[in-house]
């Protein structure tokens, strides 16, 4: 049988790093494609195709020309920097995924699609721990378009049977590339900010819950889901998936464990707005009895794992 060939659009952002690094530590043929080129050295070997996901034509020649049957579609505009531009927000979101769904819809040979949702669909109507049948009224565009998008991915499984599959990602935290303009990006930054003489800000609430996971336990869910069997997919939505919750106070408690002259301060600005709408937390155990997810990666290993990789310049955990 030959091998699998995965192409990562959106392969330069936060997520598409970590999962190009895997995909290629596990020997696996990997594509990268994105707007923009890859930055993270550990990658710069790998086949890159600079693309727009809403160009269709020019996606679909490319995943051709590769003989590409693993599509993991990362490309989307995040929720701050969402509503702050929405009609591009809206468009980039959209017309990307559905490109991609109708290149799986006429593929010659079977395709697999990963496409994340996220903690966004939630809205301030939901509960604080979101369970997978949550009700769901997002208040940003990001959260209306991976909302829409679940729905968008239901009805190719449905009518054109594209095997598409799907988690809600919290707020993702790892160490090989920046996030770009989400509303969880202060549990990232924050680690850049250890040496700085001036005490971080956040933009956030000090009591702001919110569901989180390191990048290693973000990658390994994907690919997980993508290797488990169909039939074992009950769920016709994106899965609920989570590692931990936190504040920005009981995060910043725990970096002044390894960095005791931390200090920060607050100033809450839309991005409040956003947060206090998404829930604490999520039910996941849907995911956990259909396709065994299980986090590995809690909050004081995280803290030690960033504090490290920042400060010393170590490979995040699991890294090559
Ligand atoms: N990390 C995303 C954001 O903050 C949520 O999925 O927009």
């Amino acid at each position: 049988m030959a091998q699998d060939v995965h192409c990562i659009i959106g392969a330069s952002g936060q997520l598409g790093t970590e999962m190009a690094l895997s995909l290629k530590a596990a020997g696996e043929r990997v594509v990268l494609m994105d707007i923009k080129p890859p930055t993270y050295s550990g990658i710069l070997d790998l086949p890159f195709e600079r693309i727009d996901v809403c160009d269709a034509a020019g996606l679909a020649d490319r995943i051709a020309h590769h003989h590409v049957n693993h599509i993991h579609h990362l490309a989307a505009a995040l929720s701050a920097r969402g509503e702050q531009d929405p009609q591009w927000a809206w468009n980039l979101n959209m017309k990307g995924l559905l490109n991609v769904l109708e290149i799986a819809a006429g593929a010659l040979q079977p395709m697999r699609i990963f496409w994340p949702s996220s903690i966004a669909v939630f809205g301030p109507e939901s509960g604080p721990i979101a369970g997978q049948e949550e009700h769901r009224w997002p208040a940003t565009v990001y959260g209306i378009s991976k909302n829409v998008g679940e729905q968008w991915c239901a009805w190719y499984r449905r009518n054109r049977g594209v095997d598409v599959r799907s988690v809600r990602y919290p707020g993702l935290i790892g160490t090989l590339a920046p996030p770009g303009g989400g509303t969880t990006d202060y549990a990232v930054e924050v680690f850049d900010h250890l040496d700085n003489a001036e005490p971080y800000s956040c933009f956030l609430e000090a009591s702001e819950r919110l569901p989180m996971m390191h990048m290693d336990d973000a990658v390994d869910a994907a690919l997980s889901i993508m290797s488990a069997p169909q039939e074992a997919m009950r769920c016709e939505e994106a899965y609920n998936i989570q590692a931990m919750s936190f504040s920005p106070e009981e995060l910043f408690v725990e970096i002044r464990r390894h960095v005791p002259d931390f200090r920060w301060t607050y100033a809450p600005d839309f991005r409040q707005g956003i947060a206090a709408g998404w829930p604490d937390g999520l039910d996941d155990r849907m995911a956990r009895e259909d396709w065994g997810w299980s986090p590995t990666v809690d909050l004081p290993q995280l803290v030690d794992t960033m504090v490290r990789a920042r400060r010393f310049k170590e490979p995040a955990l699991g890294a090559v």
